[in-house]
């Protein structure tokens, strides 16, 4: 399974303010991102990403035909919170979806959610277990994960050392905010040299002044 992390930052490393807004990017960089997603399986994101953004999680941008192909969309939801209204439930009966719950979330949740269409895993006590998910989702034919956050989805997956690209565009712009998400949440380290070390693979400088950068891990 190749896992890339794909993320847009300011320059003080916020990937939304303390307010939630995420709206970093280009349209440059949301038309490479929706390209980015054309060439994987399936796109994972956090719950927190969906309350605060309310994501489709489908190609539209980039293409002169729009065409019909869909990603498998997997939301990480301990609880089972995603709102049934939410953009993601309202297409589950058209677009694959995957929902991954722990046994925390109650079975009528389970139920409610099943009921749109969408698939529902059970992984894990009380965090939804990633590396179950991963490999569940690998038996159902998923090869390439885009992760789209958020900082507390990459920190799981960077601390379990099973992402494999990052890439990250760093917007020239600074929002501040201590309360602000940044790129990479969680415990983290105590030590920098118990940081993961990254390679810089490519870089690339965009219109709006963007920077794009490539990492292998
Ligand atoms: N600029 C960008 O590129 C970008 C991209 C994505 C998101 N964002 C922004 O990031 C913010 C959300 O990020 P976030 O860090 O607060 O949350 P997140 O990573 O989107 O979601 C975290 C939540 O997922 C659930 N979860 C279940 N199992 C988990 C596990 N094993 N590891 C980690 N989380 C697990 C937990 O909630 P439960 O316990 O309730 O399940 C946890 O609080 C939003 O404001 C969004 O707009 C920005």
């Amino acid at each position: 399974m190749q896992v890339i992390v794909n993320s847009a930052m300011t320059v003080d490393g916020k990937i939304a303010t303390h307010q939630g807004d995420s709206a970093i990017s280009s349209k440059d960089d949301l038309i490479r991102v929706h390209k980015l997603r054309d060439s994987v399986d399936g796109i994972i994101v956090g719950i927190s990403t969906v309350l605060a953004d309310n994501p489709r999680l489908t190609i539209r941008l980039g293409r002169k035909q729009p065409k019909e192909k869909h990603l498998t969309r997997i939301i990480i939801d301990s609880m089972g919170r995603i709102p049934l209204d939410s953009q993601i439930l309202r297409t589950a009966s058209k677009i694959k979806t995957i929902v991954a719950v722990t046994k925390l979330a109650h079975m009528n949740v389970r139920r409610k959610i099943k009921k749109t269409g969408a698939i529902v895993i059970v992984a894990g006590t009380n965090t939804v277990d990633l590396k179950r998910v991963l490999w569940t989702i690998q038996k159902m034919g998923i090869k390439k994960i885009l992760v789209e956050g958020g900082g507390e989805i990459n920190w799981s997956l960077f601390s379990l050392g099973i992402v494999n690209e990052l890439i990250v565009t760093i917007a020239p712009k600074i929002v501040g905010g201590r309360q602000a998400t940044t790129l990479v949440e969680g415990e983290g380290y105590s030590r920098v040299s118990q940081g993961l070390k990254l390679q810089l693979k490519k870089v690339r400088m965009q219109n709006s002044g963007e920077l794009v950068l490539h990492y292998k891990l």
